[in-house]
């Protein structure tokens, strides 16, 4: 059975955001226990910050950041240690094995929820609740944004903006040429099949898609369309059935969006995926709202080059996730990743960097009266939509469970497995 995407509006923002990050329980103890008095203490002549914004519009994100940072804190060099690769499909191994080795960087991205959970709890990173008071950041991010940080009364990392995953972007004189209003947007998936297939028929990509992890990043859009806000979400917490035929109905869904898309996707990351759509080789394509800073790059404007609307059946949805940087154990620099953590946190760093990452700030009070178009629609969805948490974006399940999904999702779509062994794949990735 299909979800209406009005009963899904209706659900409780604050509601399913405690549903959907629960990896990170809140708990309103003192968090000045547990060694957090002294953290960032230490060695601040340099700090390797470890990212995957190693090219492109990720990069002059990171870039903008940088160019804070250098002014607020001159005497700290920064070491780039991006790692590319949409993401994190490459840095996050990286990362865990040079964890592992006791080999950290000074402060390193993750994702707030679940993936940051696992940090945690593998004792790899440090709680920085001290942070918070000494740079006043408790006042500056919603409380249920730090709620959602805060586990066992210790936060441990500092976000650095809200990205939306469930965005469609398209272009205008594609669909224009195939007959289709550029200003159309489309309720539900059924609709949007009936534009692809015009764009398939006037011989021009239809849907653009890349590697896996792109191909993830759909489904779970297709996922929160044909489930709904609390279906999905229940995904997560065990109320709704992997098994059951709303998530067939789902799947067959996906399955019928990837007929849609370019062959080579495989060898393809976000931005050549992105690039179809400004170049017009390709109609439509779903991203998260990084894709806006690959358009501002290529100097396009909405909605004369391109247009963007929640994927079919999600509006009234925002599909959440959040970059949050942290403070490896053993980390080399400890003072040099405070004092990045104190640009990341500040409202300077936070306006800068979002500006040109597509994103929206995490603090409530930073300036974005010069935010593109778009960024200002996601600041008014952010402040009134139903809020879930990202699978592809280390939200919703831990990075086992992700990858384990991750490797379902590619042995589909390379046509290694059908649709119900896909099905009871999902399954088990979830049940661990
Ligand atoms: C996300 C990350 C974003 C963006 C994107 C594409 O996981 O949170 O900031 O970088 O990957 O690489």
């Amino acid at each position: 059975m299909r979800v209406n995407r009005r009963v899904a509006a209706t659900v409780a923002s604050a509601a399913v955001l405690g549903l959907s990050l629960t990896a990170c329980s809140s708990d309103d103890s003192d968090g000045s226990d547990g060694g957090s008095a002294s953290a960032g203490a230490g060695d601040a002549s340099e700090v390797e910050v470890f990212t995957w914004w190693a090219a492109g519009s990720e990069k002059a994100g990171l870039d903008a950041l940088v160019n804070v940072f250098n002014d607020q804190h001159a005497d700290t060099k920064f070491v780039n240690g991006a790692v590319a690769g949409g993401a994190g499909s490459a840095a996050k191994d990286l990362l865990q094995s040079r964890l592992q080795t006791n080999d950290p960087p000074d402060t390193f991205q993750a994702h707030a929820g679940a993936e940051l959970q696992d940090y945690i709890d593998a004792g790899q990173i440090q709680d920085v609740s001290n942070l918070y008071d000494e740079f006043g950041l408790k006042e500056a991010f919603p409380k249920d944004l730090l709620d959602r940080l805060t586990v066992d009364g210790k936060i441990y990392s500092i976000p650095s903006n809200i990205h939306r995953a469930n965005v469609v972007w398209a272009n205008p004189t594609v669909l224009k040429d195939a007959g289709l209003d550029p200003s159309a947007t489309y309720d539900s998936m059924d609709d949007w099949f009936t534009a692809l297939d015009a764009v398939k028929k006037s011989g021009k990509t239809a849907l653009s898609v890349a590697t896996t992890w792109t191909q993830v990043n759909l489904l779970e859009t297709v996922l929160i369309s044909d489930l709904g806000a609390d279906g999905y979400s229940g995904l997560w917490d065990g109320s709704t059935d992997w098994a059951g035929s709303d998530v067939t109905d789902a799947l067959t869904d996906f399955q019928k969006l990837m007929s849609y898309t370019n062959t080579d996707r495989d060898g393809l990351d976000w931005p050549d995926a992105t690039q179809q759509i400004i170049d017009g080789t390709a109609g439509f394509n779903v991203m998260g709202d990084w894709a806006e800073a690959a358009f501002e790059e290529a100097d396009k404007k909405a909605p004369a080059d391109y247009v963007y609307f929640p994927v079919p059946g999600t509006d009234g949805v925002f599909d959440f996730l959040a970059d949050s940087f942290t403070l490896p154990v053993g980390a080399p620099h400890p003072g040099g990743a405070k004092n990045w953590l104190e640009t990341v946190g500040s409202a300077e760093g936070q306006e800068a960097f979002n500006k040109a990452k597509g994103s929206i700030p995490a603090r409530t009070d930073a300036d974005t009266s010069d935010f593109s178009d778009y960024q200002q629609t996601a600041i008014e969805s952010f402040g009134k939509d139903t809020i879930v948490s990202s699978l592809a974006h280390g939200a919703a399940a831990p990075v086992a469970t992700l990858n384990a999904i991750t490797d379902a999702t590619s042995k589909f779509t390379t046509g290694a497995s059908d649709l119900a062994t896909y099905q009871s794949d999902l399954a088990a990735a979830v049940k661990g």
